[in-house]
């Protein structure tokens, strides 16, 4: 037979301990008092192992020196009250998916793209963020207040007192220990509120797809498609234009140098394309076209002795339109960044750190330069460093 017994009583408490409350105080003394009253008689192995879990939960109780002073529920279980309580949950639960629900849908179908509006006009663009905003904080919101209604409600309220100890804990201990969390989730009632397991998980379930919604929605929907920021209105096949929409010939220029164009098509001379698309044609001298040294990947970019950049400085945007023919360098007038032709475009001085993004050219059957495809490389101030994605 193994035996077990309450842990001694902790020693009196020194005058100058700090004591709780008159309140704490009173309930401590009655703890004390009924435990010291119900001092725990051996209990047999086998007795043991028979134990019911309200019975395994009181002996843990008095093993841990707690005592449970009162354990209700704020509803009568069974009652109108409680049921009406169960649905308030979950309609909380419920309302939480529904609004991940919308969260979702508006991430990936919401038109969020700006478009043109007169001052203080607002777009559907406008909306786009404070709608996955409301969306999201209101799911988040209510699976809160489904919560707090679930536990101020339809779970036990319990006060208990425990007398503290030393050391590690017998097996007696942890099997009750066991039980009382055992009987702690069945107080919590999620195995039988079928209605509050179901509406929650399924709130909890779409809440975790909003983990996932950026990769999830970039396989639904292409977030590069007609992306402005990866493309340009440059396209194959296009002719390269200057302002009044005339096409170039090779011959049109003298060596050293340089045209600014545009793509030759209908309607691409509006400011959205010429914001970016705006490139610079330049003509070496021979002797700087034998020298020249492409980028990787990029040795048929040029077309002889030309070659072509976009317009837009890598540092902050400007448009870098010195141009030193004699040197063969495109300097920004904006802070000084210099960028070497016969390296491609290459930053040589200054705060620019990214070469010109280069345009493939070559000659239609007319012999007028095109572009063979568009930019490969993001035009402007770097776009967070990243390449431009192949079209
Ligand atoms: S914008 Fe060109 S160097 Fe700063």
């Amino acid at each position: 037979m193994s035996g077990f017994n309450r842990p001694d009583k902790p020693e009196e408490q020194a005058p100058d301990d700090h004591r709780p409350t008159h309140a704490t105080d009173a309930v401590s003394d009655v703890a004390s008092e009924t435990l010291a009253a119900e001092a725990l008689p051996e209990i047999s192995d086998e007795r043991l192992r028979t134990m019911t879990q309200d019975e395994l939960v009181d002996v843990g109780s008095k093993l841990d020196g707690v005592e449970v002073v009162s354990r209700d529920y704020r509803l009568e279980p069974g009652s109108r009250a409680e049921k009406r309580a169960e649905r308030r949950v979950a309609l909380c639960f419920t309302l939480a998916a529904i609004f991940v629900l919308a969260f979702l849908v508006l991430y990936i179908w919401f038109p969020w793209k700006y478009t043109d509006a007169a001052p203080f006009e607002s777009t559907l663009a406008s909306y786009y963020t404070p709608l996955l905003g409301f969306t999201l904080g209101g799911s988040l919101l209510l699976i809160g207040a489904g919560l707090v209604f679930w536990s101020r409600d339809l779970m036990p309220h319990e006060v208990s007192i425990q007398e503290r100890h030393e050391g590690a804990s017998p097996e007696i201990e942890r099997l009750a220990t066991a039980a009382t969390l055992q009987q702690g989730a069945e107080g919590v009632g999620i195995a039988r509120r079928t209605m509050i397991r179901r509406s929650l998980m399924g709130a909890g379930g779409l809440f975790g797809l909003v983990l996932l919604i950026p990769v999830l929605g970039g396989m639904i929907k292409n977030p590069y498609k007609d992306n402005g920021l990866y493309f340009t209105a440059w396209r194959k096949n296009m002719r390269l234009v200057r302002l009044n929409g005339t096409p170039i010939r090779p011959g049109d220029m003298e060596p050293g140098a340089l045209e600014t164009v545009f793509p030759g098509v209908e309607g691409a001379l509006s400011p959205d394309t010429i914001a970016d698309s705006t490139t610079m044609l330049i003509r070496m001298h021979s002797n700087q076209a034998a020298k020249f040294k492409s980028r990787p990947g990029q040795a048929n970019y040029r077309w002889n002795e030309y070659v072509a950049f976009s317009k837009i400085c890598t540092h902050l945007g400007c448009p870098v339109s010195l141009y030193e023919q004699q040197t063969g360098r495109i300097l920004c007038p904006c802070h000084q960044s210099q960028f070497d032709i016969t390296q491609d475009a290459k930053p040589i001085f200054g705060p620019a750190t990214r070469s010109l993004p280069s345009l493939p050219i070559t000659l239609d059957e007319d012999g007028y330069f095109i572009a063979r495809h568009d930019y490969r490389e993001a035009v402007g101030p770097a776009f967070w460093d990243r390449e431009r994605r192949p079209s």
